[in-house]
């Protein structure tokens, strides 16, 4: 398939996105959404794959949702909106997608970053949610996943007063898990990929599935998916080769099953 507004590759069993709108500061429009919900949707698909990784450009990572294609919308036209509809799909992905930062990061940026499982950013990374000054507030997860991860207080700062983070608050605040100068940012995205996309499929799956059911439910739901799920592994080959592996003092060889 191909694309016209991002570049998609794979490294090992990585599987890479890379936003490519550098005029618009790589704005997301529909059909920029509709092409990452594509490429993404292929890899999780692929066994050859075991981790995603979506990128934009050292400068920015997304400057928000395309201002431009949104700014005559009417309220239905909103409502199916392409650009919106898209968010839900990303949810549904399976194996865990990176988002790895560098420069602006801001409105529908900063919610797709907070979308991905993990965001690793470069020291020059900037996280905002200015939809404040366009009179509208974040819709795609900015007032809801932006809490969750680092509290009302700074939360509220941030959509208010659009106060701007940088990589290092992002860090400090719990927003990000980890930081790099602007040189090596990506190259250590694709390492943790790496690692990840290594690791045993069925397993990794699963822990990203029990982690995300944290924002969902209670303490007590949460604890018995957590303990249905870790039992569930049970039935794998890949558990029996893990724990043999173990005992056996080698290196395991996971099957995906
Ligand atoms: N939508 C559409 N076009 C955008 C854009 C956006 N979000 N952000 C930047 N662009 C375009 C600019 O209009 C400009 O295009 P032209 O060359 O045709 O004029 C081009 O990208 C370069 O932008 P700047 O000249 O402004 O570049 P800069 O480096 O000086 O500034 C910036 C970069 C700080 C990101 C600035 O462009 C900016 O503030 N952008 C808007 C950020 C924003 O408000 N995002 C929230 C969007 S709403 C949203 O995301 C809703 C939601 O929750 C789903």
């Amino acid at each position: 398939m191909s694309y016209e507004n991002i570049l998609v590759s794979t490294e090992g069993r990585v599987g890479i996105v890379q936003l490519n709108r550098p005029a618009a500061r790589n704005a997301l429009n529909g059909a920029l959404m509709a092409e990452l919900v594509a490429a993404l949707a292929a890899f999780d698909s692929d066994a050859a794959i075991g981790c995603m990784l979506i990128t934009g450009s050292d400068k920015a990572f997304a400057a928000g949702a395309d201002i431009k294609q949104m700014a005559t919308a009417t309220v239905v036209e909103m409502m199916d909106s392409e650009m919106l509809g898209a968010w839900d799909a990303l949810t549904r992905l399976h194996k865990p997608l990176l988002a790895a930062v560098s420069g602006w990061c801001l409105g529908g940026g900063c919610e797709l970053a907070m979308a991905c499982d993990m965001i690793i950013a470069s020291e020059s990374a900037i996280f905002g949610q200015p939809e404040i000054n366009l009179g509208v507030i974040p819709g795609a997860g900015g007032t809801q996943r932006l809490t969750r991860a680092v509290g009302k207080a700074i939360a509220m700062d941030m959509i208010l007063s659009d106060r701007r983070l940088s990589a290092g608050e992002a860090m400090r605040f719990g927003l990000i898990s980890r930081v790099a100068p602007v040189e090596t940012y990506l190259a250590l995205a694709l390492e943790v990929a790496a690692v990840i996309a290594a690791k045993p499929p069925v397993a990794v799956r699963t822990a990203k599935e029990a982690v995300n059911a944290a924002y969902e439910s209670t303490l007590a739901e949460g604890m018995r998916l957590e303990r249905r799920l870790f039992t569930l592994l049970f039935a794998t080959d890949d558990q029996k080769e893990g724990m043999a592996a173990f005992a056996e003092k080698r290196a395991a060889t996971w099957q995906g099953r």
